[in-house]
């Protein structure tokens, strides 16, 4: 059952799973990019082992434990995550059509030229985001999977496959970066600012939901109305 209540000054988004998931994700990701960066060489090249505290940096059997152990950990979040949702059935995050369309009018309104429209419990840009790091997280995953079968020695596998799954999972690599980068820019706009408290706490300003967050709001007041046996809406997040 959802704990939203609009009426009161916080208002719930996301429940101790959201949290958990995005946490991990992120947690993991950061640790994959530094341990992946290490085995490149790029810490020896660049000297980072130089640095106090950095002296494992470029050594590559800490490299790849810890590589695989946040490996782990992604793909723990990641499974979690589909088969919740999937049961849940709770698919708000996932793109709709227009929401290229809708990302780059709420970017205008928030440079100060024109309205936004209204919003569901995800902007259009944060659905486009989501897709576009998810996307890369499962090519990332799978890539990084063919290359523990190849640590492993159990298969022989082509050199062209070797070869094409190294520049794959290193293209993912990259639009990794590149999609969290875009992910913490856009909190240089104040306005989605707002919703970091709901990934520490759980919860939102209901002023700023009730503004900005206008359709989930409605689903949320539905779903109160027509009583705690009934979900509050489909695609609204449990606690
Ligand atoms: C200090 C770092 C980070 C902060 C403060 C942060 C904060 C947030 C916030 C506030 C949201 C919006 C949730 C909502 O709508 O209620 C979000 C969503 C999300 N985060 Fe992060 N995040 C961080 C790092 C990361 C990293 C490293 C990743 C991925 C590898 C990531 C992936 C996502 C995804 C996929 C979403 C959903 C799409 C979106 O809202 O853009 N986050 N994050
Ligand atoms: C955000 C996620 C990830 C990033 C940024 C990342 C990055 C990297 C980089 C830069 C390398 C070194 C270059 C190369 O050999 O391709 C590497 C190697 C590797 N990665 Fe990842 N990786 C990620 C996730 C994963 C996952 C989920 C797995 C396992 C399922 C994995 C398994 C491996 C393996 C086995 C190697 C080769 C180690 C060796 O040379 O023997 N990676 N990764």
């Amino acid at each position: 059952m959802s704990t939203a209540a609009v009426t009161t000054d916080a208002i719930r988004r996301h429940g101790f799973s959201g949290r958990f998931v995005h946490w991990t994700v992120a947690l993991s990701t950061i640790v994959l990019l530094a341990s992946g960066l290490g085995q490149l060489p790029l810490a020896r090249r660049y000297m980072v082992d130089t640095l106090p505290l950095l002296g494992w940096s470029s050594d590559f059997g800490v490299t790849l434990t810890l590589h695989y152990a946040a490996a782990a950990g992604l793909i723990l979040a990641v499974t979690y995550h589909v088969v919740l949702h999937g049961l849940r059935r709770e698919f708000a995050i996932l793109p709709r059509r227009g929401d290229l369309r809708e990302s780059w009018q709420i970017v205008k309104a928030m440079l100060g030229r024109g309205e936004e429209p209204e919003n569901d419990k995800y902007l259009a840009e944060q659905r486009v985001a989501y897709a576009f790091i998810g996307g890369s997280v499962v090519l990332v995953i799978v890539t990084g999977y063919i290359k523990v079968l190849k640590n492993l020695g159990e298969f022989a596998l082509p050199s062209w496959l070797l070869w094409t799954t190294t520049s794959l999972h290193n293209l993912a690599m990259f639009l990794i970066v590149l999609g969290v980068a875009g992910h913490l820019g856009a909190f240089l706009f104040k306005a989605n600012r707002k919703l970091i408290p709901g990934m520490l706490s759980g919860k939102v300003c209901s002023q700023y939901a009730s503004e900005r967050h206008a359709v989930w709001c409605a689903q949320l007041e539905l779903g109160e109305t027509r009583g705690s046996s009934q979900p509050a809406a489909p695609d609204a997040e449990r606690p």
